[in-house]
């Protein structure tokens, strides 16, 4: 399925701001380490995560997609950092990501994880720097740095290695348990961001977090079942890994006729979360659709 036109649109928008906010840093800013933060940053890369942002913004009565922009970028830089360290050697160790070598192949371990480190620091930056009134500045730099932290992000990923060494001992509770935080804790904070920067309602904010868990969830079992149908071309990642690496996912766990079942039914409840927004929705619901129907 293709990407909807308005998600090309929004990337475009936070494509051409990542390069002014790398631009400027170009005079203060070690030329090595700027060059492999833009390497990974301005790579391609389906920006998912800002078109969640924007779209929960207008969903929720949003207009001024410029207010939205720092949010997206920093999401994009969170999650551009989680790629690189997802890649390291002593990570996933993958050779391809967005269609070119890691980050740490074209230039080294050292620079990639400085690299990394680097976006992340610039993401709470942009956060902090940015128009929005104070309360909602602080707020957005809290839940982002729990979505991101031990409590999200950075605590699914240390799930997901300690999974490649657990055998049949895992479940389908635990593999849950990884998505949500590896994946689905971003995805959530970028609803749950945009609703936040339109002065949702209570029922607006609502609607939003609970279509952001569900496509959270649903984010990571596309991505699980693209690992075993799509090649590596189309990927522009290795296609494969998670069976070599014994990866726990839903596909190894109940195989691929019921992950995309349940990948269904979690499309199903993405779309369901939408009704509050009425025809302001639609838009979401197109997301859900891509999400699971992607082919990269
Ligand atoms: C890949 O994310 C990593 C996962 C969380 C599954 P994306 O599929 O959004 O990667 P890009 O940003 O398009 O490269
Ligand atoms: C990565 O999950 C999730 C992150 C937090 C980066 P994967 O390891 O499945 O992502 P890919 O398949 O390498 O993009
Ligand atoms: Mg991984
Ligand atoms: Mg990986
Ligand atoms: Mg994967």
């Amino acid at each position: 399925m293709q990407a909807p036109v308005f998600l090309a649109a929004h990337a475009s928008h936070v494509e051409k701001a990542l390069i002014n906010t790398l631009d400027a840093r170009s005079s203060v800013v070690a030329e090595r380490l700027l060059e492999a933060m833009g390497y990974s940053l301005l790579a391609g890369g389906k920006r998912v995560r800002p078109g969640l942002v924007v779209e929960c913004f207008l969903a929720c009565g949003g207009t001024d997609i410029a207010a939205t922009m720092p949010a997206a970028m920093a999401i994009e830089c969170i999650h551009t950092y989680s790629l690189i360290h997802d890649d390291l050697p002593c990570m996933d160790d993958d050779d391809l990501r967005r269609g070119n070598p890691t980050c740490h192949k074209k230039f080294d371990e050292a620079t990639a994880v400085l690299a990394a480190d680097a976006l992340q620091a610039l993401a709470f930056e942009l956060l902090a720097t940015s128009d929005a009134p104070a309360d909602l500045r602080c707020e957005l730099i809290r839940t982002l740095a729990i979505a991101s932290g031990c409590q999200g992000m950075v605590g699914g990923q240390m799930l997901d290695i300690q999974s490649e060494s657990s055998g049949s001992d895992i479940d389908i509770l635990a593999v849950e348990r990884i998505h949500l935080h590896k994946t689905g804790a971003l995805l959530r904070w970028c609803c749950e961001a945009g609703a936040l920067l339109a002065e949702a309602s209570a029922e607006q904010f609502e609607a939003c977090s609970r279509y952001g868990k569900a496509v959270g969830l649903l984010f990571q079992i596309a991505d699980d079942i693209l690992d075993v149908t799509a090649s590596s071309d189309k990927l522009g990642k290795s296609a494969g890994k998670d069976e070599a690496q014994n990866k726990a996912t839903y596909v190894s766990l109940m195989g691929l006729t019921r992950a995309r079942e349940l990948a269904d039914e979690m499309r199903e409840l993405a779309i369901n979360a939408c009704e509050p927004l009425h025809d302001n929705g639609l838009q979401l619901q197109a997301l859900a659709n891509y999400i699971l129907e992607r082919e990269s």
